[in-house]
């Protein structure tokens, strides 16, 4: 056996996007930020903590059948943001980009302050100042950091 087949925890996917390289135990976050939890017929494979050779260990989530829209992208950068998006189609891959961090996000997170303007009855939309390890409410300055996905607006 070669070592890339050694290595292959997860099979290769047809059509979809495998999105490469998260931070080990981020994997679980990255479905809650695509909405996925497994009632939508989606069909998902998740690798958790499997050796890399650019991160001590990383997790990888293949969708088949998907490819992620620039915003979700925006918003995986900022749990995994060492993250390859691979666009598969016919098994190869034809397209590969590296996620990229915002300076920052509007509209995407919501505030855990419930004093904060943006939860007032006022038409403030969220904003979120991207950080290294995290995200800050521009408004409150409330720091998002391992909880990010728990307030992704919308989900
Ligand atoms: N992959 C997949 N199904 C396919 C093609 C690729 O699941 N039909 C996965 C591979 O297993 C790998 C990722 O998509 O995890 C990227 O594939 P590829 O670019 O072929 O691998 P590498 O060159 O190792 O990627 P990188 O340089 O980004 O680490
Ligand atoms: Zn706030």
């Amino acid at each position: 056996m070669t070592d890339t087949e050694k290595q292959l925890r997860v099979s290769k996917i047809q059509n979809g996007t495998v999105i490469d390289h998260v931070r080990g135990g981020q994997a679980l976050n990255v479905l809650a930020i695509l909405g996925i939890d497994g009632t939508g017929g989606e069909q998902v494979s998740v690798g958790m903590n499997v050796p890399s050779d650019e991160l001590a260990t990383k997790d990888i989530v293949k969708v088949e059948g998907r490819e992620l829209s620039q915003d979700e992208v925006d918003v995986l950068s900022l749990i995994a943001p060492d993250a390859t998006i691979n666009i598969v189609r016919d098994y190869e891959v034809v397209e590969k980009h590296r996620v990229e961090r915002p300076e920052s996000v509007s509209g995407v997170l919501s505030c855990p302050n419930h004093d904060c303007i943006t939860n007032a009855d006022e038409p403030v939309e969220t904003r979120f100042e991207v950080l290294r390890d995290g995200a800050r409410c521009v408004y409150c300055e409330t720091i998002l950091r391992e909880d990010i996905a728990d307030h992704i607006a919308g989900e």
